[in-house]
């Protein structure tokens, strides 16, 4: 089978050594050492330039070190970067602000990485089951869906069914259940068979999982059960949110049959918030939830500061006055287009799929085979970081500032790349 060359020059190996000696190994990186990053581009230390398809995990929708949003964090850090919020600060409730009424909540609360907000949507959720719905104290069950992937704190690996996040760090959390996702029977199985159920969890699309999409109206009908059966609808739109799926979230597309919206209960964002700049995560729903919880119950140092209000404000601005969200769709289709005609040509490629500008490639090999990371640094020897998730699948999610020359300038990187390992 062909293995590409690796050549690493003696300065990346330098960094690269550092890392592996000083640092935890909870990494397996592809062998590049970045340095700086504009736009969709990023160059590494020996000042070769590579296209992000990754996007750090859909963290850089707004593109690479976005002068806006780097401006207004400039700004805000000669200022004032923190407070904590035993005082109030002047930046925190135009944020709140921005964000209740950009997503149509009443209210938001803002923490700092992704997994933080996913555990504030779920204390929200038990204090909402023993408060409003009145489910017996310590009896209250949160569902999620198999494959899921929502971060890495305790409670929350305790709802994945990936050995490799689990293993070995048991014992869990009681109240949670799995069912398999894109599964609607499976769901009206669970509610209807258990009262204490508070709330059901869910990724639009799972995209650790690799991108997988679910079916036409799984989501919506999903929505409607979980109304019906008095339990809250959690979209987790960490990764699939702030337009990278061609609208602002994916569910704001979840219309009943009658057309009328449904929205999710609660929504979690992360990532993109504060486009790849800092972390900053939020929580949005109605006050019916939020106020549930009451001062000093839950919190965070960081969470809300004014440094991480000020980016979220440009970062969000920045996609609604780029249009990001419509180019995420038009160059998704484009983009989704010519992998397919790469495919057509090319075997390998078993499966193409994806919305907007979160896609994933399928390889035709075994999960375990090696093959997708020998292909990633094929892209890489050719200019493209891409990496594989889950085996065999590749995800191709580059920032949503990327114009058609440059997508056709990946598709050509992409087919040059596979042709040596075509079979
Ligand atoms: C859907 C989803 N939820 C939660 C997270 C966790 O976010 P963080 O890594 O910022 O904790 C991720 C990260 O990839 C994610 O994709």
């Amino acid at each position: 089978m062909y293995s590409p060359s690796t050549h690493i020059t003696a300065n990346s190996l330098s960094y690269i050594e550092m890392e592996d000696r000083y640092g935890a190994h909870n990494y397996h990186p592809l062998p590049v050492v970045l340095e700086r990053g504009e736009g969709i581009w990023v160059w590494d230390v020996d000042n070769v330039r590579y296209m992000d398809f990754l996007s750090s995990y859909s963290a850089v929708n707004q593109g690479h070190c976005h002068p806006r949003i780097i401006h207004a964090m400039i700004e805000q850090a000669k200022k004032l970067t923190l407070t904590s919020r035993a005082f109030y600060n002047n930046q925190l409730g135009k944020a709140e602000k921005f964000m209740s009424e950009l997503f149509g909540y009443d209210k938001v609360l803002m923490m700092n990485s992704g997994v933080e907000a996913v555990e504030t949507a779920l204390k929200l959720t038990r204090k909402w089951a023993y408060k409003v719905k009145g489910v017996e104290t310590n009896k209250a069950r949160i569902l999620f869906a198999k494959e899921n992937f929502h971060g890495r704190t305790l409670a929350v690996i305790t709802a994945s069914t990936d050995p490799t996040a689990k293993n070995e760090y048991g014992p869990f959390m009681p109240g949670i259940g799995t069912i398999p996702y894109n599964n609607i029977e499976a769901l009206e199985k669970e509610l209807a068979g258990d009262p204490n159920i508070a709330g059901f969890i869910v990724e639009p699309i799972q995209g650790e999982a690799g991108v997988f999409v679910p079916d036409e109206g799984y989501l919506a009908k999903a929505a409607q059960l979980c109304q019906q059966y008095n339990v809250l609808f959690i979209a987790d739109e960490i990764q699939t949110g702030i337009a990278r799926t061609g609208t602002m979230l994916v569910t704001d597309t979840l219309t009943d049959d009658d057309g009328n919206r449904l929205k999710p209960d609660m929504i979690i964002l992360g990532k993109a918030l504060s486009g790849g700049t800092m972390p900053v995560s939020a929580v949005l729903c109605n006050d019916d939830i939020m106020l549930t919880i009451q001062p000093g119950e839950h919190g965070s140092t960081f969470g809300g500061n004014p440094l991480a209000c000020a980016v979220a404000m440009e970062a969000l601005q920045v996609i609604q006055d780029e249009q990001l969200a419509d180019n995420a769709a038009r160059m998704g289709e484009l983009f989704r287009d010519g992998l397919r005609q790469i495919a057509s040509k090319n075997p390998l490629i078993q499966i193409v799929r994806g919305k907007g500008l979160l896609n994933a490639i399928v390889i035709d090999s075994d999960e375990d085979s090696g093959l997708a990371w020998n292909i990633c640094m094929e892209f890489k020897n050719n200019g493209l970081l891409a990496k594989p998730t889950h085996g065999n699948k590749i995800r191709l999610a580059p920032p949503l500032v990327i114009n058609e020359e440059q997508i056709r300038q990946a598709l050509t990187i992409i087919e040059k790349s596979l042709e040596p390992f075509r079979k």
